[in-house]
């Protein structure tokens, strides 16, 4: 409980003047803010490439000459440079980011081994370069969302090992008794994350760049989707919970609505999705019970979800007016929102019958846009809006071109996952419909082709989404290069922490 008024108290820190000032005083001195600020860059500049690229693979679906007849440039070596570009480069690096700065503040001790720290980012930054170069080139070991060939897996793991090890050393030396709750969910995903990387990416290497997966068949599909599901699950879920549980009562400048049913949220949503891989292998060679168990599960993970989300959202009680005046506010709930509707529909689709339309359909990707768009990549943002200016003493440079990025990103991600859904609806409908003579009424090609306009309207969504994320570059780049600097010649309050 304690540091649950601690939060609150520093939650009413919100963009004013002498705040930001006073914050930083005695923050700069007691956390260490360096490694903060360098993935906090890297978020942005990451979030940029990375949409960047799904836009060029979008309009390549729409128009496939712009995949140039350049093998590197063609679709199916972007698309693989997109997910792990948005995924782990941007949201890894945002993760990194927030879990460093809020395991520091909320145990009221600075970051332990500063040297482990940096090699974490540093080690990270090789990853992604690593996966830049060898993605174009066609290197892959063809698992998706576990591309990466070999040598560069290895490098992940050890800068794994490092980010557990500053991450939990820091916990170990709180200065607190009590853990706050958005520890518990990054302590989970990274322990997870290691757990998964270290298993599916067994593998026996042939050469420098090529290895074969230590599994066979159906076992091989089983741990790929343990691994897949569990990368929604643990990075792109747990994760970024650590994150609203942290940024939204800080912004709302309220406690978490209840910090009982977060406790329950954390256990019942670990416990529950380890179980649901499977429905990513529905109607496949797996043991049909197993399909089944992975359904159950699924539906049962509803109940969490939306129990994480019904936390996040109430925790706005008593400060609901806010969303009137503050833009980075909205951000945050708007992600809670998608994060709510994207774990109502993945259940959902994880329904055998419902499976047997949406899967292999565009309905798929509306789904996991939701989620990345909606959920991920927004209160990334939010999370954001709420660090830099704090981390550089600054003041946000302009809370109207937060509100432009708000409106860009919200109306880009309606677009992108409405044109998905009718998308998705018709492939599916258009697949299995049959004349009475019993052969199929529409060819494989009359289906692709039905796709273009809604293909035409995600490449605009996409491209929404993105000019929002460079409206969001600017105005933090402003606000660092010191627009509106805030002195710090003034003495700093007592209890300020
Ligand atoms: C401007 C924003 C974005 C655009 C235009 C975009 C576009 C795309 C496109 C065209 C695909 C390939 C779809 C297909 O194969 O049919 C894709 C796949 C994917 N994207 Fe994005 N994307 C964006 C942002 C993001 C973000 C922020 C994330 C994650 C945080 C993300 C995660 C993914 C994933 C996981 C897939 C693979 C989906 C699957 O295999 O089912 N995307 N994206
Ligand atoms: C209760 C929570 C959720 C459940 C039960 C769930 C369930 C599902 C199901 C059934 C599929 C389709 C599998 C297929 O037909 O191939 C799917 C795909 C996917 N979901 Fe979810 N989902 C949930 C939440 C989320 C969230 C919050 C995100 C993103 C942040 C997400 C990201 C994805 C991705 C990336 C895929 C595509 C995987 C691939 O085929 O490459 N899901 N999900």
């Amino acid at each position: 409980m304690e540091i649950l008024g601690a939060a609150s108290t520093e939650g009413r820190l919100h963009n004013n003047h002498n705040e930001v000032r006073d914050f930083l005083m005695t923050n700069t001195e007691t956390y260490n803010y360096r490694v903060v600020r360098q993935f906090a860059i890297m978020t942005i500049v990451w979030a940029i490439v990375g949409m960047a690229v799904g836009v060029l693979i979008a309009a390549q679906l729409a128009w496939p000459a712009l995949n140039f007849d350049v093998p590197w440039l063609t679709f199916s070596r972007l698309r693989p440079l997109h997910t792990n570009a948005v995924i782990f480069a941007f949201g890894g690096s945002a993760l990194f980011a927030c879990s460093y700065y809020v395991v520091q503040h909320t145990c009221h001790t600075k970051l332990v081994f500063p040297k482990l720290a940096a090699f974490t980012f540093w080690g990270w930054q090789v990853i992604i370069l690593s996966a830049a170069i060898t993605l174009p080139l066609g290197i892959s070991s063809a698992k998706e969302y576990a591309e990466l060939e070999w040598p560069i897996d290895i490098l992940i793991t050890l800068v794994w090992v490092a980010y557990a090890i500053v991450f939990f050393a820091t916990i170990i030396k709180r200065q607190v008794k009590h853990i706050y709750v958005a520890n518990w969910f990054f302590g989970a995903f990274i322990i997870t994350v290691a757990v998964l990387h270290l298993f599916n990416s067994a593998a026996l290497p042939v050469s420098l760049w090529k290895s074969y997966s230590a599994y066979a068949g159906v076992q091989d599909a089983m741990v790929q989707w343990w691994y897949g599901h569990n990368a929604v699950g643990f990075f792109l879920t747990a994760g970024f919970l650590g994150i609203m549980y942290y940024f939204v009562p800080k912004q709302a400048g309220r406690p978490v609505y209840s910090y009982r049913l977060s406790v329950v949220h954390f256990w019942a949503l670990i416990f529950t999705y380890i179980w649901a891989g499977p429905h990513h292998l529905h109607y496949t060679a797996l043991p049909d019970w197993a399909q089944s168990l992975g359904m159950v599960m699924s539906l049962i993970l509803l109940a969490p979800s939306w129990g994480g989300m019904i936390n996040g959202i109430m925790t706005l009680s008593g400060a609901w007016h806010k969303l009137r005046t503050d833009p980075v506010l909205r951000l945050l709930v708007v992600s809670i929102s998608f994060y709510g509707m994207s774990t109502f529909e993945g259940p959902m689709m994880a329904i055998k019958t419902v499976n047997a339309l949406s899967h292999y359909t565009d309905w798929t990707i509306g789904h996991v846009h939701s989620g990345a768009l909606g959920w991920v990549a927004l209160v990334s943002m939010g999370a954001m809006y709420y660090l830099i200016p704090r981390l550089f003493g600054r003041e946000i440079y302009s809370l109207k071109l937060v509100e432009v990025h708000f409106w860009a990103a919200t109306i880009g991600i309606v677009l992108y996952i409405s044109a998905m859904w009718v998308a998705g609806i018709t492939q599916g409908l258009m697949w299995r419909a049959v004349n009475d003579d019993g052969t199929l009424t529409y060819s494989f090609v009359e289906s692709v082709q039905a796709m273009h306009p809604y293909y035409i309207v995600r490449t605009l969504g996409g491209a929404f989404f993105l000019i929002g994320t460079l409206v969001m570059a600017y105005n933090l780049w402003k606000s660092i290069a010191g627009a509106r600097p805030v002195e710090v010649a003034i003495p700093a309050p007592s209890g300020a922490h």
